[in-house]
């Protein structure tokens, strides 16, 4: 074992010999004699905070990350010591602290390690600005593997990179460009059956090495603030993720339209052009529930005004646009014009809430509308008057959601692309410089800008968008992945871009479908929609400097095409939104690689573009020109083609026909999946009845749909309507149970049952216990019947 004293080298510091210990409830601290404490705090039986202070002296314990209503509390907890250890023991985990070095060791009840300290904990002063660089090494576990970590766009597997983060405008980034918009220090490692996660919980520009530097070590530092991470442990992936998401936070449940299809491009204007393309989706009978205005609709790009001569009467545009089913998304950005004459500047001057550099001056940069003043969102205060901001915007205008851009903070024409470091901020009472806050920036505008659309569209729910963020963003925000470009890598960039932000517990996603810069070929557009209608955000949204990103702007083919994905994601909206329920309830990532499905099987270990969306759909897009199809891997367990209903048995690699009409899309066999018919959005008129498409199994297999207003907070009062399947399929019969929770009245009265697969011909049906008549169910062709949605139990038999 190397010793402490040999690794001073290259002015690292590390703890030595423990001299203190003490315990504090769920707390542990032990000292060593040079001075550093490690406090260990129990958060839950397999969340486990570990933090360290040199010198003798913590830093004040503040987080804009943690969720202040994480759920806390655990079912066992004791410490025992050794001559060598202290082993604190909670009721999933085993936490060793070496009494000669603070290194620790944790595994499960078992002894199966699951992650332990290398170096551990080491450190080096930082003269410049006072404080340290605080470092961390893990040993790297044999065929160990890593995910998570925000929007990197590397391969899903993220062994052998080195990654930092430092939220940064990255226009057109490409492929293994590092970092991007986000910056979310946490990560998931797999190994041996087990996976567990760890969240750096520093602001500052924190930087991770899988096992790059030295193929035996992971290790994480930040240039400042203090060594704070969460270890979480699963064993599952997704219990991984839903761990860090209690901590972190998840965001409320969207209303229903927030789901459609978005139409964005930068700019529609003026009214008239927004009004012809919001026509034009409906002469088209294309599905589509909101359009984005971009910086175009501002007054000279001041924020909270209005090109009067774009948009003349923006109360009434919108209205208009609303009665015909569109919502409007409109643009925030966080420059404010240095203009005497504008009260939004004046306001902020007035109250000096505009963030300064260190020797007094106000900070200045440039952005669309030249010279911009900065609020410091990191004010308490600051971010109360931009929530109030909303009030006109929101309650009396009529948009109906925001969308947070820039917010890295972007600045123009300089190199480093934003602030200047020296920049103050206050950090809710933390006063720091931009080293520290520049991570949480765009987090906390966002986080105003919900506070204020979340009170100006009360009673209905929030929509906001933003493009920065740092961990726990999803709280307020859902997010797209920033200016991609029109290439097939980025299609591939996109996919692996959504699944681990879902992965790291940032589920409201998606990219700009067809790509931001450059222009998409008919056929790149349409493979760029298949996916996209399977992310929970879903937006075109271009440039424009090089054309049109309509969906009918490809041709009647394409327009077809896009038409027939569209409507399979307003079909699926009951599938989507049930997603969105388990993912706010559950912190369940509604997107999962098929690693997360599937841990046990080392084949889904390096595999990037398959995924499960939600818990019963297999997808994997085509993302090479000219394919008539691909090769892709079939999780275990059997699955439904969904075009033709072919069962085909996974756990191996297959072509899959997919010409460009068509994708690979898979439905998991004994899976209910509920459909509501094809509408031009949401509530463009009562559903009537709900589909379930039933996909037969020898076995069992619980799916669930949630439904509620789709708007609104009755919800939170019992008015949801809950049901939960049970599928229960023999060789000769097929028994389904619904279990019904909630008191929401839903506007169907009947399901439409379409059987797949079914193995029997249908003799006999009994519906609570009863017999009934073929013709009382309306069936058809042995495949499609209709009944009441109050059953209970429905079994039907063979001949
Ligand atoms: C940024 C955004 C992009 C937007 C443009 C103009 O590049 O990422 O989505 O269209 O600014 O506002």
């Amino acid at each position: 074992m190397i010793t402490n004293t040999e690794l001073e080298y290259k002015g690292n510091l590390y703890p030595n010999r423990v001299v203190d210990y003490v315990r504090d409830k769920d707390k542990f601290y032990f000292t060593s004699e040079n001075g550093v404490i490690l406090e260990i705090t129990v958060i839950q039986d397999r969340t486990v905070r570990f933090r360290y202070a040199t010198e003798n002296n913590f830093q004040p314990d503040f987080s804009y990350a943690v969720d202040p209503d994480a759920k806390r509390g655990y079912n066992h907890l004791e410490i025992l010591e050794t001559n060598t250890e202290y082993i604190i023991e909670t009721a999933k985990l085993q936490i060793l602290v070496d009494k000669n070095t603070l290194r620790n060791q944790i595994s499960d009840l078992n002894g199966n390690i699951i992650n332990e300290d290398e170096l551990g904990f080491h450190w080096e002063e930082n003269y410049d600005y006072g404080g340290n660089t605080v470092k961390m090494s893990k040993i790297t576990q044999p065929t160990e593997s890593f995910y998570g970590m925000g929007d990197k766009a590397s391969h899903s597997n993220l062994k052998g990179k080195r990654l930092n983060n430092w939220v940064m405008d990255q226009y057109a980034f490409g492929k293994d460009q590092d970092p991007l918009y986000k910056a979310i220090p946490f990560y998931i490692g797999l190994h041996s059956g087990q996976a567990y996660g760890i969240f750096f919980d520093n602001s500052f520009r924190t930087q991770f090495d899988f096992a790059h530097e030295r193929r035996t070590t992971t290790s994480f530092w930040a240039d400042g603030g203090e060594m704070n991470y969460y270890f979480f442990y699963g064993p599952e992936m997704y219990k991984v993720v839903r761990a860090y998401s209690n901590l972190t936070g998840v965001p409320e449940l969207p209303p229903l339209w927030a789901l459609g299809y978005h139409q964005s491009k930068w700019s529609y204007f003026p009214e008239s052009n927004v009004k012809d393309i919001a026509k034009q989706f409906r002469d088209l009978q294309i599905p589509c529930d909101a359009i984005y205005l971009d910086i175009d609709y501002m007054d000279g790009f001041r924020c909270f005004t209005w090109d009067k001569e774009r948009f003349p009467e923006p109360k009434r545009m919108i209205k208009e646009l609303s009665e015909d089913g569109f919502k409007t998304v409109a643009m925030i950005d966080p420059g404010i014009k240095i203009d005497k004459d504008y009260w939004v500047y004046q306001e902020a001057m007035e109250n000096d809430y505009f963030c300064k550099r260190a020797d007094g001056p106000y900070m200045k940069g440039k952005v669309w509308p030249g010279e911009c003043h900065f609020p410091d969102f990191t004010n308490p205060e600051v971010r109360e008057w931009w929530a109030e901001l909303y009030k006109e915007f929101m309650a009396d205008i009529g948009v109906h959601a925001v969308w947070n851009d820039m917010n890295e903070p972007a600045v123009m024409e300089v190199p480093t692309k934003t602030a200047p470091l020296d920049t103050r901020h206050d950090y809710d009472g933390y006063p720091c410089s931009h080293r520290k806050a520049h991570n949480v920036y765009g987090m906390q505008m966002v986080r105003a800008t919900y506070d204020g659309v979340k009170k100006y569209v009360y009673p209905k729910r929030p929509m906001v968008i933003t493009r920065a963020a740092y961990a726990g963003t999803q709280r307020f925000s859902s997010t797209w992945t920033g200016d991609n470009v029109a290439t097939w890598e980025h299609l591939w960039i996109a996919n692996v871009q959504v699944q681990r932000m879902c992965m790291s517990g940032y589920s409201f996603v998606g990219s700009d479908i067809g790509g931001f810069a450059e222009q998409p070929s008919g056929e790149l557009f349409a493979r760029w929609i298949q996916l996209g209608v399977f992310h929970p955000f879903c937006r075109v949204h271009s440039s424009g400097d090089h054309g049109d990103q309509e969906p009918w702007s490809f041709g009647a083919e394409i327009t077809q095409i896009v038409k027939k994905f569209i409507e399979l994601r307003y079909q699926l909206l009951p599938y989507l939104y049930t997603m969105f329920w388990r993912y706010v309830r559950e912190g369940k990532p509604m997107i999962q690689p098929i690693v997360c499905f599937d841990q046990e099987d080392m084949q889904t270990h390096f595999r990037t573009d398959e995924f499960i969306f939600g818990e019963q759909i297999l997808v994997c897009p085509v993302q090479e020109p000219n394919a008539q199809g691909r090769r892709m891997y079939i999780p275990r367990g059997n699955w439904y083609s969904y075009w033709d209903d072919e069962v085909i048995e996974g756990g191996k690699e297959k072509w899959v026909a997919a010409e460009l009409d068509t994708m690979p899309l898979f439905v998991k066999e004994g899976a209910i999946i509920p459909k509501y018919p094809i509408h031009q959005y949401v509530g463009e008129k009562e559903i009537e009845q709900l589909v379930l498409e039933v996909y037969f199994k020898i076995g069992d297999e619980s799916s669930t749909v949630y439904e509620d207003a789709a708007d609104g907070y009755d919800y939170e009062n019992g008015k949801f309507s809950l049901r939960n399947f049970k599928l229960l399929g023999k060789d000769d019969e097929l028994i389904i149970h619904q279990f019904k929770d909630g008191g929401f009245e839903t506007s169907y009265s009947s399901f439409v049952i379409n059987f797949h697969g079914l193995p029997f011909e249908i003799g006999k049906i009994e519906i609570d216990n009863e017999k009934v008549g073929v013709s009382e169910v309306k069936l058809k062709n042995n495949r499609t019947m209709q009944l009441s949605k109050e059953f209970t139990q429905l079994r039907i038999t063979s001949k």
